[in-house]
């Protein structure tokens, strides 16, 4: 039986992201017919824990051509794993890791490395003939499925904006919705209210967008921008459905002494100090990444003081690393993990890091990048571990609704409930 299930070609080339540089996508087709496409996304607030994106330096495509990750793939990964079985997908990720050598995938590059392992999971299911999610939930081993919560990220700031927002993302979270498509009907209703409202108030360029798709206005402090999300959510009647959530990428305003936030200057206890104050005042139920990302004693301050109701997440600080996850778990630095594929580079050890999250009572977010892609992998992989929760930025661009549209027809073909439930409403 290996035959139909035996990889014939693996064929990677460069493409384009959503910010318009280069990436890699991958290509398998196997015996059976089957066929696995994957593109891999690209991160600007990146955590200097990342594994690492080869690009090729020099002048073309200013410094960002993949041309050397899409040759490890073609000329080293492919001849290695043509021939093998696509279901046996540890098999091909250790194949991955052992070839590479390096750490943090920094000879082959973990976008060489992701392309052909996600492209490898999507082959396998194809040769299958069964979703992508059953596929990957049988890899997983969860016993059941759920769509997530979407996060919908509606106003940027940060490093994804040219506004003065410390904060990076601005979210909603739908959890009062009964389903997946009525939250993201809520979703897209709040996003073009606030898009009405910073009209009114701010005129017609304050509605250009950042690059996840929310509105980049040219606020400068946090309750600024919270204030008139709040509006939006009011006008549109959904104070009791819809909770907020921020990224606040703090790594990116940083300076090594302290944090540069609305006009201030502040150390770690004042700004822990900041956020107790903002979850007293608004619905937050999340804050991913509150201090830098060294900062593991910080992190467990705040998740020592708000984390029963609040969700603490670490990106940059534990970069979906089981073994910065493990330091996090000893410290009782965070709650929840935020899980971005090609921050480790293989879906075997995406799967690590979950499981570990997941025996220490931790959540998991699965996560898109700033620079995506029309691939919607990672709707499959929400479902597939049944996480609850993703975020994949606005409810707007095709980057962006390439997941949430995935999600969209996931539950129209199954009778997989809506995650909502898991946050308790206050
Ligand atoms: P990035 O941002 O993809 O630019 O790293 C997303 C995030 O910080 O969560
Ligand atoms: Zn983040």
């Amino acid at each position: 039986m290996l035959d139909r299930y035996e990889i014939t070609s693996v064929k990677a080339r460069q493409v384009l992201d959503s910010r318009g540089n280069p990436t890699v996508e991958c290509e398998i087709r196997t015996r059976g017919g089957g066929f696995g496409r994957a593109i891999v996304p690209s991160g600007k607030s990146t955590g200097k824990h990342e594994a690492v994106e080869l690009r090729d330096g020099g002048l073309d495509w200013n410094g960002k051509g993949v041309s050397k990750a899409v040759k490890n793939v073609n000329d080293v990964i492919a001849p290695k794993i043509v021939g093998t079985d696509c279901r046996n997908q540890e098999a091909l990720d250790y194949t991955l890791i052992a070839l590479d050598g390096t750490p943090n995938k920094a000879k082959l590059g973990a976008n060489a490395v992701l392309s052909v392992s996600l492209a490898n999971a999507v082959a396998a299911a194809s040769t299958k003939d069964t979703p992508l999610y059953y596929h990957l939930n049988a890899l997983f081993g969860k016993p059941e499925m759920t769509l997530p919560v979407p996060f919908f990220n509606i106003l940027n700031g940060g490093e994804h904006a040219g506004n003065k927002l410390a904060i990076q993302e601005f979210m909603i979270a739908p959890i009062g919705a009964k389903t997946f498509s009525e939250a993201l009907k809520m979703g897209a209703e709040v996003y073009h209210e606030l898009r009405n409202i910073l009209i009114e108030r701010y005129g017609r360029g304050a509605v250009n967008v950042g690059d996840e798709g929310g509105f980049a206005p040219p606020l400068k402090k946090t309750r600024d921008a919270l204030d008139v999300i709040m509006e939006a959510i009011h006008r549109q009647g959904y104070e009791s459905e819809i909770r907020l959530s921020i990224d606040v990428a703090a790594s990116t305003f940083w300076t090594g002494k302290y944090y540069k936030i609305d006009g201030k200057r502040m150390k770690s206890e004042r700004l822990l100090k900041f956020y107790t104050d903002l979850i007293e005042e608004y619905p937050i139920i999340n804050i991913e990444d509150p201090f830098h990302e060294e900062d593991f004693d910080s992190f467990a301050m705040l998740t020592e003081r708000v984390g029963k109701d609040v969700q603490i997440t670490g990106d940059d600080l534990f970069v979906t690393n089981p073994r910065r996850i493990e330091q996090g778990i000893v410290k009782k630095s965070a709650n929840a993990i935020l899980l971005k594929l090609n921050q480790i580079g293989t879906l075997t050890e995406a799967f690590q890091a979950a499981r570990l999250a997941y025996d220490n009572d931790w959540y998991v977010m699965v996560s898109h990048r700033s620079g995506d892609t029309e691939d919607p992998f990672i709707a499959d992989l929400a479902v597939a571990i049944s996480c609850g929760e993703i975020k994949a930025g606005a409810p707007a661009r095709g980057e962006r609704t390439a997941k949430y549209n995935r999600l969209l027809r996931i539950e129209e073909e199954t009778e997989f409930s809506y995650a909502g439930k898991r946050w308790v409403l206050k």
